[in-house]
């Protein structure tokens, strides 16, 4: 059940929402919005959030904030992978570190903000989910889970399944078991040992081998060296699955 769930037809962005209120706000509750009129993406990017997607944020106010405030955010996309594929949705899963997935295409993502409030930290993690919306064509590889299931979904029943299984993580993290939610991550992420991946660099692209997953980055190997890489730094190999 979500104790407290403000929502709204419209706002600006749900995590703005959640900072403007966040003096009443307590931990487990949820913002959500039918419409954002000014999404934010990671790197302040336009995040397009019309009528139909899933636009919400939830707040966490742990006792006592971990070293790796990461794993609210693997904790959010562990919950999404695990409640579609409780609805069998199929080919879901994280493109590392932290989007969801089906195929090659951008489901959703998560911008998780701390704020500092006197002397506790409160975590916002805010998701934007495509649910039966069309993706704007100029959003290279995005897709729906309408396009992905030719159905529509009952927003507010798939909300409150994330909620209930975002909750039951949560817990891991209250009883200092946060490697359990590190270890379902790394199940649920596309690139593994072994993943041929499309390496970014300033002077074009090359193929490299993911030799291991870290939260921040990959180690791979690229012509028998190995490096790190950041996130924006590796893609997919068009056309492998
Ligand atoms: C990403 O860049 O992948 C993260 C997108 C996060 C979008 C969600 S929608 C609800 C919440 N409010 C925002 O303004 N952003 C997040």
């Amino acid at each position: 059940m979500i104790e407290h769930l403000y929502s709204y037809d419209e706002v600006d962005s749900t995590n703005q929402v959640a900072k403007r209120i966040i003096n009443v706000l307590n931990s487990g509750d949820m913002i959500w919005s039918i419409k954002q009129s000014a999404g934010r993406g990671k790197g302040e990017r336009v995040w397009y959030s019309p009528e139909g997607g899933l636009w919400f944020s939830i707040i966490f106010k742990p006792s006592v904030l971990p070293k790796d405030p990461n794993i609210y955010t693997k904790l959010m996309a562990v919950s999404i992978v695990r409640v579609l594929g409780k609805s069998k949705v199929e080919s879901i899963g994280i493109k590392w570190p932290n989007d969801i997935y089906y195929q090659h295409k951008k489901l959703g993502g998560i911008l998780t903000e701390i704020i500092h409030h006197g002397s506790k930290k409160i975590i916002i993690v805010g998701v934007g989910l495509n649910v039966n919306n069309d993706p704007p064509s100029e959003v290279e590889n995005a897709i729906s889970l309408k396009q992905i299931t030719g159905k529509e979904w009952e927003l507010s029943r798939l909300l409150k399944k994330i909620h209930s299984e975002s909750m039951k993580l949560y817990n891991y993290i209250t009883k200092g078991q946060r490697n359990l939610i590190t270890n379902l991550w790394r199940n649920y992420i596309i690139f593994k040992k072994g993943t041929k991946v499309k390496l970014i660099y300033p002077s074009g692209t090359q193929t490299g081998t993911v030799i291991n997953v870290f939260s921040d980055y990959l180690v791979v190997e690229r012509n028998g060296i190995k490096e790190r890489v950041k996130p924006s730094e590796v893609d997919f190999i068009e056309n492998s699955q």
